[in-house]
């Protein structure tokens, strides 16, 4: 009887209380437990009755038990609609992050080339010196191989960090047979001080055609159909002579200056004009050391840095927020396509 009145007089106001509680009388620890275990003493003639007591003793235990945490259920229950919380205030913003634009911008690259009939190459950023330079037709003392532009991670044989993803055309045009219509867009290392305009690593696209009768409108046009994808419809083209060791002839590739159309800003100099990358048709040397026979063939090769599209596309002044990881550059870019 007392142990029956302990059992109804326990209140539970935390889950401590109603931990203690289960330990004492539920658990096969319990004085419950100690109880039954001891029926076997008992005498055979009262043992019926007294198990009757102390059944009575579990089950009333077992009722409270279930009461007890009923009761705390509703109190917690209770407490949260009584808290401080303020049901009319906007939910917590979302905090999932967005695509970097670097992607987003090679994705868009990506995608216009890719309806024109090219597809995606890749290949390693530690290049050895015959994909980088040699197959490329680098004369030997080419300064582009020496110290000051290139990282080298070994001498003799030469093996560098990619300067520039050409060496990706190299392994296609080794590989494949024409005709090849190909994309190598990846990232590429040069040993230059890091300011707003110049970064060690940076991204290219590099664009490569090899056909029959394969010309330089075709580049032109090739270029102007990608601009105007890329930039707007009345973005124009202007291709300045230039030099690269695999290209004969080369070119600098400018497009107007979709910030002020034209007119002249300070992102142009006034000239109207911005440079995106470089281009020309593929140097019948390149093509033999590949083992394609520059008689029967003929291609163009295009190169664009993605942070260079990037800047222009979204006017952004400064490399460096690329690579800083700022939430809140980064954060303007969501949603953007
Ligand atoms: N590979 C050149 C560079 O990195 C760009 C380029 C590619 C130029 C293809 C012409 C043709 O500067």
């Amino acid at each position: 009887e007392e142990l029956k009145k302990e059992i109804l007089e326990y209140t539970a106001h935390t889950q401590e209380d109603l931990e203690n509680f289960r330990q004492k009388f539920i658990s096969r620890k319990g004085v419950i437990t100690d109880l039954m275990k001891g029926m076997k003493d008992i005498a055979p003639e009262i043992r019926k009755d007294v198990g009757i007591l102390f059944n009575d003793v579990k089950n009333t235990a077992q009722e409270r038990f279930q009461e007890l945490i009923d009761k705390i259920d509703e109190q917690s229950n209770g407490s949260e609609q009584n808290s401080e919380i303020d049901f009319s205030l906007p939910p917590i913003p979302d905090t999932l992050g967005s695509e970097h634009p670097l992607n987003t911008v090679k994705s868009r690259i990506i995608e216009i080339f890719e309806r024109i009939g090219f597809n995606l190459s890749e290949g390693p950023e530690v290049e050895d010196d015959w994909h980088n330079f040699t197959a490329l037709n680098f004369p030997p003392n080419h300064p582009a191989r020496e110290m000051q532009d290139t990282f080298f991670i070994e001498k003799d044989p030469d093996i560098a960090l990619r300067t520039h993803t050409s060496s990706v055309q190299v392994r296609i045009m080794e590989n494949q047979k024409p005709p090849i219509r190909t994309l190598s867009p990846g990232k590429v290392y040069r040993n230059e001080a890091i300011s707003a305009r110049a970064h060690c690593m940076f991204h290219q696209v590099e664009g490569l055609y090899i056909d029959k009768n394969v010309s330089f409108a075709d580049l032109k046009q090739t270029l102007l159909h990608f601009v105007r994808e890329f930039f707007g419809k009345d973005t124009k083209i202007r291709l300045r002579p230039s030099y690269f060791p695999f290209t004969e002839p080369s070119a600098e590739v400018d497009i107007s200056c979709n910030i002020c159309g034209g007119k002249g800003c300070n992102i142009c100099k006034y000239t109207g004009y911005v440079e995106i990358g470089g281009c020309g048709m593929v140097d019948p040397n390149v093509l033999k050391s590949a083992g394609i026979d520059p008689e029967e063939y003929t291609g163009f090769a295009f190169g664009m840095g993605i942070e260079r599209m990037a800047m222009l596309k979204y006017q952004i002044n400064d490399l460096r927020l690329f690579t800083e990881n700022d939430i809140r550059f980064l954060k303007q870019f969501s949603g953007i396509s």
